[in-house]
């Protein structure tokens, strides 16, 4: 059975103009706007782009039994895709937000906003909302409300069986817990719902700053994830990096702090991580900012079509944990930095208790973390330039993370988590759950996809089998 058969039954029921072939304009566009070039390597024979559910369902019911015998599909949110999409309706009703799949979340921000409101979303404009919302999902409101995917009170999903389903605390129960990290396992999710809270101005921004400081930093972001009274507005993220686009090649560090709560003055639980000495000289940060100005600040710099690579690990709030990875990670970078283009980081953020115990009020989710102990996810975010160099940078950033794992767990500080949305290919974010709530996935599955048409017959993102 080849490709040409199920393109030749997608083409007999839906219109010309939303079923994209290789050589045309659009279906170029699309192609030229993943995030991460190394995707646009892979060619599909056909880009479908649905309007609406119904449509979903019957894309579904056409391409089952040929997914099901040796043929792929994948599903694709928003990403960080600057073209206008489908299948992208918002909707506010009543403090309810109904999110349409195709939407980013600028878009879901700017419908808020304009009525004095906010919502737990990402923290790039740009972004899509599945594999956000899907996975786990770090909102600058964290601290206070947990992982994105904690605060979807319903999903509209197309499962195996072709048929629209809803997923929420009252019904097909054990599918909405499993979607809260489940990502593209069981279904194409269709709508996203969430509730709202009212939002004005809160504070934020960047701070930049030379590696001297590093050390100091790390001692501030443990000393702040383990008060016992952490202040649960707060957001915080620390990196180390080296960019050879700056100052013609230069490591530096780079603070994001977010206080999502309006206050007159600065507050005074960011001035650790804002009033750092030297400094690379900046107007003044944090400011006072709203969710629109701080969504579109994320989103400067992001640059679609570059290599990039992201791993991660999560490790206990240690600062000498955190001082060696420092030093494993600069200390390897000199292995890359004669590739062209090579901008990297090694990102520290820490998942306070408050974080975490918020996702448990919420109805728990798949992800498997203790609620009682804090945890700092260790990021290694690489950019480059050519595809020649793809293999020295896999080879040296998985030798990073490796050597900072065995650290950690000869020092008794590593866990087992791996966030999904920041995992590579060669990791596996769904054990890190853990081995019960792995169990509980592959019965949802068995429940909702019997035949495992979202496991044998859909690419990319992490399998329960
Ligand atoms: C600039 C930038 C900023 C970022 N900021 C944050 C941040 O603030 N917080 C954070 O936690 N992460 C952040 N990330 C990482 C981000 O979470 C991942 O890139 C995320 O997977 C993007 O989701 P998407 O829906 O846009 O992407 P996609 O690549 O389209 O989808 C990702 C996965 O989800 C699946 N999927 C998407 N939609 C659906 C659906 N409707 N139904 C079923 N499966 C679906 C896809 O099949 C795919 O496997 C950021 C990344 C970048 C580049
Ligand atoms: C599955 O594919 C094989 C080989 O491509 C083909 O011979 C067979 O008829 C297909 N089966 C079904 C059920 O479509
Ligand atoms: C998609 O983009 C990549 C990288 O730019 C290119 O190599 C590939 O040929 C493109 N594929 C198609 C079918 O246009
Ligand atoms: C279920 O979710 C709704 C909001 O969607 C909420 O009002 C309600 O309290 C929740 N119930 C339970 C049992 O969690
Ligand atoms: C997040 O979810 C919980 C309820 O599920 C709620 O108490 C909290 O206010 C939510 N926050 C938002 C804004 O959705
Ligand atoms: C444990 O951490 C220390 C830093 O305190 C580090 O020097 C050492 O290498 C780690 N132990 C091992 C054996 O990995
Ligand atoms: C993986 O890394 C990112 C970055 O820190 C983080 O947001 C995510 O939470 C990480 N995952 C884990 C496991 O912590
Ligand atoms: C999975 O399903 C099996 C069989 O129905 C059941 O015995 C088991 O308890 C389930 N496991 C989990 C973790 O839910």
């Amino acid at each position: 059975m080849s490709s040409n058969d199920v393109v030749a039954a997608l083409q007999a029921v839906f219109p010309q103009a939303q079923i994209l072939f290789p050589g045309s304009d659009d279906y170029h566009d699309r192609n030229e706007s993943y995030l991460a070039k190394q995707l646009s390597d892979m060619t599909p024979s056909c880009i479908f782009q649905p309007k609406n559910t119904g449509e979903v369902t019957k894309f579904v019911q056409i391409v089952k039994p040929f997914a099901l015998n040796g043929s792929q599909f994948a599903i694709r949110g928003c990403g960080n895709m600057p073209l206008v999409g489908l299948l992208n309706e918002i909707q506010l009703d009543n403090g309810r937000i109904f999110i349409g799949a195709g939407a980013t979340w600028g878009a879901v921000n700017k419908v808020v906003h304009a009525s004095g409101l906010g919502v737990v979303g990402g923290r790039s404009g740009t972004g899509g909302i599945g594999g956000l919302a899907l996975s786990g999902g770090l909102s600058v409101f964290s601290s206070r409300e947990g992982f994105i995917c904690d605060n979807i009170t319903e999903f509209e999903v197309v499962t195996a069986s072709g048929e629209v389903i809803i997923a929420s605390n009252h019904t097909n129960v054990d599918l909405f817990v499993a979607l809260r990290g489940g990502l593209n396992n069981f279904g194409i999710v269709t709508r996203f719902v969430m509730s709202t809270f009212e939002l004005g101005h809160f504070w934020g921004g960047n701070v930049l700053y030379f590696p001297s400081s590093f050390p100091n930093q790390i001692e501030a972001l443990v000393a702040e994830s383990e008060k016992s009274n952490a202040d649960p507005n707060t957001h915080l993220m620390i990196s180390i990096g080296y960019s050879s686009k700056m100052m013609g090649g230069v490591t530096a560090c780079m603070n994001t702090v977010y206080y999502t709560k309006d206050v007159e003055h600065t507050p005074a639980v960011l001035e650790p991580f804002s009033n750092i000495t030297p400094q690379i000289p900046q107007p003044g940060v944090p400011k006072r900012l709203d969710l629109l100005q701080m969504a579109a600040s994320q989103a400067a710099g992001v640059t679609n079509q570059v290599r990039c690579l992201y791993m991660n690990i999560t490790v206990k709030p240690d600062v000498a944990t955190l001082q060696t990875a420092s030093d494993i990670y600069t200390r390897n970078v000199e292995q890359v930095k004669s590739c062209g283009g090579l901008v990297c980081s090694l990102t520290l953020q820490p998942y306070p208790v408050s974080m975490l115990q918020s996702s448990v009020r919420k109805g728990g989710n798949s992800l498997g973390l203790d609620p009682s102990t804090a945890a700092v996810s260790v990021l290694l975010l690489t950019y480059w330039d050519d595809e020649k160099d793809d293999q020295v940078i896999r080879n040296t950033m998985r030798s990073t993370l490796e050597q900072i794992r065995a650290m950690a767990v000869e020092n008794r500080t590593a866990l087992d988590f791996i966030y999904l949305n920041y995992a590579a290919d060669f990791q596996d974010p769904i054990v890190s759950y853990g081995a019960e709530n792995k169990k509980k996935l592959q019965n949802v599955s068995r429940k909702y996809d019997p035949k495992g048409l979202f496991q044998k017959g859909v690419s990319g993102g992490f399998k329960l089998f």
